[in-house]
């Protein structure tokens, strides 16, 4: 599996059944997808929908850990319809075919199992749904049945049905690993011999990407290059390529920038590196903030969360992203960097109109700032979608209250899909802040929400239910935080002040 070529060439390089591959004669919009069929002649991987909601393209990447600083692997499905190939740089891919190397020929473990399960009828989805499962197996020798579920989340089947793929799953297990012993030995010589610790570049047909690996080039580039496009897992801009057809002509890739992979948790603030994955990010978050859950969940799938970023989630200004509202409750900075200088402001301040954000040519998001938890502060976000799973919101709402002797001394309530941007609902801020918790502050607030907000209609939902569903939200927090009730029914707002003590 070692890379045959270890020079310090600048090349991009990446390594597919122990073959090493030299990315310089393609253009760099060019999918990991297309390289596969159309390049390498490999069926196996199929291609749905082309924008990362179908799972039919899953592979998986393996990677140095950056989270234990290098010192583990991490295998990760990715959706490679939306993946461009120079971001392989520095991992190892496997696709479906790579199972039966890995297998001495044999069927992989997941493999047997979806056959002796019935878990493919077509077959068209199968490859993708047999890479999510590998990677469960690499990952997780003990799978709760919710792991499992989430770990397909990404992947639709549209003959077979769900069960006999979820009895796979359970029973890939049985079936002894088939990895040679010096599977993992091998994996990470070879991920060792193509670590990037160098700035990359591709150019082709007057396309240009570069792939800065330092904080300080990445400057340069952004302020060399100030219309490029900035890069990070692609799972927005992969689609302006294969749905929009959009010629992207020059791109700075930010995912090897060693600076932005990291999350630095001081006594303050954890703070979120642009580069840093979704799945990593939340990992983190969750630690902190276990009432991120829903959103975490719904947000996405593994595939996509594998790929994108929080820093690309919150710059591409979107005023339905599901981690702005919460983060904006929780009064999260981002920081951002142009040349030398760096600024940090209120991420609620960075949307300045509809996709519209406060960054400057040649501006950069560095990270993003989220305060460390308050033992009296009570949070939660949840998301309204008609899908539960792999849907855009229609209403995505955070509610933050900070509870002092039993009053709310400081409330902070943020919406998306309310507005043209994720926004803080001020009005309605105010008519809880130094009330009780009680069902009448909550009945108060929800009348305001309609001095905050006149929602539009459109495809995911109509304004008057984007309205309603606010308020409910409201209701729904009020609910779920305030768990004691007195004999007449009215919640008391003691409660509030508890949940907060069980928490601390
Ligand atoms: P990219 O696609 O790389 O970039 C997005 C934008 O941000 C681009 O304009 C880019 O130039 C800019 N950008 C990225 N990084 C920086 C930086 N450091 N500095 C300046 N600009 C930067 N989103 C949700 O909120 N909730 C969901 O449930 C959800 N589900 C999805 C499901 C599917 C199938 C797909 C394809 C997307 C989904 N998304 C969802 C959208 C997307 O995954 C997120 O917005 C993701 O966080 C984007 O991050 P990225 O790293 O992929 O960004
Ligand atoms: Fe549907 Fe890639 S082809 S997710
Ligand atoms: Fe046909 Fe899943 S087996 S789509």
């Amino acid at each position: 599996m070692a890379a045959s070529r270890t020079n310090n060439s600048p090349a991009i390089r990446f390594v597919l059944d122990g073959e090493l591959h030299v990315v310089d004669d393609q253009q760099p919009t060019l999918t990991v997808l297309q390289y596969l069929r159309e390049h390498l002649n490999r069926m196996g991987t199929k291609e749905g929908c082309a924008e990362g909601d179908c799972g039919a393209c899953t592979v998986v990447l393996a990677e140095l850990d950056g989270c234990s600083n290098g010192n583990g692997i991490r295998y990760r499905p990715v959706n490679s319809c939306i993946q461009f190939l120079p971001t392989l740089d520095g991992k190892v891919l496997f696709t479906v075919e790579s199972l039966k190397k890995i297998a001495g020929g044999s069927l992989h473990p997941v493999q047997q199992k979806m056959v002796d399960c019935h878990g493919s009828q077509c077959g068209f989805c199968t490859p993708g749904f047999v890479m999510s499962l590998f990677s469960l197996y690499m990952m997780n020798r003990s799978p709760s049945a919710a792991d499992i579920r989430y770990a397909l989340s990404g992947n639709l089947c549209r003959c077979t049905g769900y069960r006999p793929i979820l009895a796979a799953a359970e029973q890939m297990y049985e079936l002894d690993d088939p990895s040679p012993a010096d599977f993992e030995a091998e994996l990470m010589s070879a991920l060792n011999d193509i670590r990037v610790d160098t700035d990359k570049e591709l150019k082709k047909d007057g396309f240009h990407y570069v792939a800065p690996c330092s904080v300080d080039s990445l400057a340069k580039s952004c302020a060399a290059m100030p219309d490029a496009t900035i890069l990070a897992g692609g799972t927005d801009v992969g689609l302006w390529v294969t749905k929009h057809y959009k010629h992207l002509q020059n791109i700075i890739f930010i995912g090897n920038v060693a600076g932005l992979n990291q999350i630095n948790v001081t006594d303050e603030f954890i703070e979120i590196g642009a580069a840093i994955r979704l799945s990593d990010a939340f990992e983190a978050l969750l630690i902190e903030y276990p009432d991120f859950e829903e959103i975490v969940r719904r947000f996405a799938s593994p595939p996509i969360c594998n790929s994108g970023t929080l820093g690309g989630n919150v710059a591409n200004g979107s005023p339905i992203g599901d981690s702005m509202p919460g983060l904006i409750a929780l009064g999260a900075e981002v920081c951002l960097q142009r040349g030398d200088e760096t600024r940090c402001i209120a991420l609620g301040d960075f949307y300045l109109d509809y996709m519209k954000v406060d960054l400057q040519p040649g501006e950069f998001v560095r990270s993003v700032r989220v305060p460390r938890a308050k033992v009296n502060v009570v949070f939660r976000s949840y998301k309204i979608s008609k899908r539960f799973d792999q849907d855009i919101s229609a209403v995505c709402a955070a509610f933050a209250l900070e509870i002092d002797n039993e009053t709310i001394a400081g409330a902070r309530v943020c919406f998306g899909g309310m507005a043209a941007t994720p926004k803080r609902a001020a009005a309605c801020e105010k008519a809880l802040t130094g009330t009780r918790w009680d069902s009448q502050a909550v009945e108060n607030a929800v009348v305001a929400l309609h001095t905050d907000f006149e929602p539009i209609t459109d495809m995911r939902a109509t304004g008057e239910y984007r309205q309603q569903v606010a308020g409910n939200l409201l209701r729904r927090f009020f609910a779920e935080t305030s768990d004691l009730c007195t004999e007449s029914g009215e919640k008391d707002a003691v409660s509030v002040w508890d949940y907060a003590e069980q928490r601390a």
